[in-house]
């Protein structure tokens, strides 16, 4: 397949390279042009394109910038790409570390509803919940006992199918959690962020998410990191 990134840090780049490695055309952008991206790029087996390029490289494009970056994408990015291209959105709203308050979001709108508004499209949700040192190194064959599973949100069955198969060629039991509507069960700190679960006890606690507590579950999710990045700050 041809798959189009915007944004090839951590997450974009384990991504990219991971898929690049199971054969598909991988092209990949950041904000800095793609000179910026040629040695990760040769190194990963992937072509470095600018954003406007990346979003037409693909039959999946992926959206892999801190959340706040996405008010920067040019306008009208997506409107000559066909309908058929799915667009991937694995953000994450961190107003207090990283992205500044964004009233809609904080007057209840959710991440990837956020992310779709802006860039006048649909997406899909997924690979937000997992970091990505899981993600590079705890994919296994399928069938293999204690495969770690990945949700994914979005309104397009089709679209979401195709997501899907991604999750499981990249090693990791797919797992289809709804509509977009519902994509707040995987937000930051919900009992499914980032627990390396597997496909049972991810549905389960992607069934136990408390809507009245998604504001908690974010604010929990930075205290969690302040307090990770002081503990490693102070291990030098
Ligand atoms: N890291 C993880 O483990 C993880 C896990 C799950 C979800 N996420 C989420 O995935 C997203 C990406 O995270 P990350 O950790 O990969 O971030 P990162 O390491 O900081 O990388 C961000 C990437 O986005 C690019 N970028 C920033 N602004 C851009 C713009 N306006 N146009 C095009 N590219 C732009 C950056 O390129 P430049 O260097 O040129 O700015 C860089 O390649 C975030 O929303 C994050 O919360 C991360």
């Amino acid at each position: 397949m041809r798959i189009g990134f915007i944004g090839g840090g951590d997450l974009g780049g384990t991504l990219a390279r991971h898929l690049a490695k199971l054969g598909h055309r991988v092209s990949i952008a950041n904000s800095r042009g793609p000179e910026s991206l040629t040695a990760l790029a040769a190194e990963i087996g992937a072509t470095p394109v600018s954003v406007v390029d990346a979003a037409r490289a693909g039959e999946i494009v992926i959206i892999s910038i801190p959340t706040k970056a996405v008010a920067d994408l040019p306008r009208g990015l997506f409107a000559n790409v066909p309908g058929s291209v799915v667009v991937v959105d694995t953000g994450n709203y961190h107003p207090e570390l990283r992205d500044g308050r964004i009233d809609a979001i904080d007057r209840g709108m959710l991440d990837s509803q956020w992310v779709a508004q802006r860039i006048g499209r649909p997406v899909v949700k997924a690979f937000n919940n997992i970091f990505a040192k899981s993600l590079l190194e705890k994919g296994v064959p399928r069938g293999t006992t204690g495969r770690i599973a990945l949700s994914v949100f979005g309104d397009s069955l089709d679209a979401k199918a195709a997501v899907l198969r991604l999750v499981d060629d990249l090693g990791f039991d797919p797992v289809d959690g709804g509509d977009l509507h519902n994509s707040w069960r995987q937000q930051p700190g919900t009992p499914a962020y980032c627990r390396d679960l597997e496909a049972a006890a991810l549905r389960r606690a992607l069934a136990e998410a408390d809507r009245s507590r998604i504001v908690e579950y974010r604010a929990e999710e930075e205290a969690r990191i302040r307090r990770y990045i002081a503990a490693q700050t102070a291990r030098g």
